[in-house]
């Protein structure tokens, strides 16, 4: 693979998980980007973790050798980028040897990290392995209310001087920022910090709402009324903007009318890895407790994992689609929506996607989040492992 090659690929590759980027990189070929989960563990403990509530342990982690080889399997492949995230992608002493392996055998290099655990001569080491690209993760625009949503004392301010750090190391920079109803009204200062500090994207993500973050819900969901005015936040910024920073943005499922393409459609264009291996059709894909999921420990390859395993095969392409999706125009736009909250509120994942306004779910799911937007429900059931434990014992 040429670096010209890299250029081309988007950095923002990744928005096929929130369902913003359109099908680019051909049907069933292995997708040019992997999303790794190098762990679990986290500093943090963001209430709407994208995360499965049952986190893996450290002792079930990829091994340094086992992670290589993967990448260099992933590589010969043909993939093309590889996003190192977690949990906290730093909390692994590996990472810096990792980075170096994945530019020795090509791979173009995407680190995503809460910072909190960044300091200079980590970054330094970092972009001595070659790592190509940063993108942090911040919780709100000031430290109170940031580090609250975190549950870290410091951490927004540790987050500030982590990135002037990735920008004085000459890396590109990435701000990624949650929205919900207790920071939405930040906006326009999270867009004030981004342009300050560098970034030249930033993700304007509203939580999407299952595993942790379904948990939280009462917590997060946004009014209509904010929404609206993050609409016209976002479209002005963007004007604005234009030339100096990029900004993507995600509605929350609710309050759409029309579902999102979630991983660019089930099995078409992504697949990540969990800590210890397993090869899922999306970060929250185990949250369908009815399916199974092959790993990179077994004897299978990654590319026989892709194109044959059941758990890739059951909602890939539309031949699984029940109406109204089955005569659908719009079949091969959406692919159905997401499964994974198909699942999340009816228990079946192979049901249509409620956030579309033709599911007979969907007047149903738009009331719940008008009532819950309204509630003063303010705590917050964080993402760690000891609730972990009580959330999946009473499952
Ligand atoms: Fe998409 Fe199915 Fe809704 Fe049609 S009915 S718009 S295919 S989710
Ligand atoms: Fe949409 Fe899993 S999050 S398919």
């Amino acid at each position: 693979m040429t670096d010209s090659v890299v250029e081309e690929i988007p950095a923002d590759t990744l928005s096929l998980l929130d369902g913003t980027e359109e099908a680019r990189y051909g049907d069933f070929g292995i997708p040019a980007a992997v999303l790794a989960e190098m762990t679990h563990r986290c500093p943090l403990q963001c209430p709407y973790c994208s995360n499965p509530v049952e986190l893996e342990r450290a002792g079930d982690e990829l091994t340094t050798e086992e992670w290589k080889r993967v990448m260099t399997e992933l590589a010969d492949l043909g993939v093309l980028q590889f996003h190192f995230s977690g949990g906290e992608p730093m909390v692994r002493k590996d990472l810096p040897e990792l980075v170096r392996h994945a530019r020795e055998v090509g791979l173009y290099t995407n680190l995503i990290t809460s910072a909190v655990m960044m300091t200079e001569e980590k970054v330094k080491e970092l972009a001595d392995a070659g790592l190509d690209h940063v993108q942090i993760s911040f919780q709100g625009a000031e430290g109170t209310a940031a580090d609250l949503i975190a549950g870290f004392k410091g951490g927004h301010e540790k987050k500030l001087a982590a990135a002037k750090m990735v920008r004085d190391a000459g890396l590109p920079l990435t701000v990624n920022a949650v929205m919900h109803r207790q920071n939405l009204d930040q906006l326009p200062e999270i867009i004030e910090m981004a342009v300050a500090i560098g970034a030249a994207r930033l993700e304007v993500a509203n939580v999407q709402y299952y595993g942790w973050a379904l948990k939280n819900r009462a917590a997060l969901m946004p009014t209509v009324e904010q929404l609206d005015a993050t609409t016209r936040i976002v479209e002005d910024a963007r004007e604005r903007l234009k030339g100096t920073l990029v900004i993507d943005y995600v509605i929350p499922d609710y309050y759409a009318e029309r579902p999102k393409r979630c991983m660019g459609g089930w099995g078409r264009q992504f697949f990540n890895i969990s800590p210890a291996g397993k090869v899922l059709p999306c970060h929250a894909a185990e949250t369908i407790t009815d399916l199974e999921f092959d790993s990179v420990k077994g004897n299978k390859s990654i590319e026989w994992i892709w194109q044959n395993s059941d758990a890739f095969q059951k909602y890939r392409g539309t031949g699984w689609m029940p109406e109204p999706c089955k005569s659908c125009d719009f079949r091969e736009v959406d692919w159905g929506g997401c499964r994974c909250q198909a699942y999340a509120l009816t228990g079946d994942a192979g049901n249509t996607d409620p956030a579309c306004s033709l599911s007979p779910m969907h007047d149903k799911i738009f009331k719940l989040a008008e009532t819950e937007a309204v509630t003063d429900d303010r705590d917050f059931k964080y993402r760690n492992y000891a609730n972990a434990r009580t959330f999946t014992a009473a499952e």
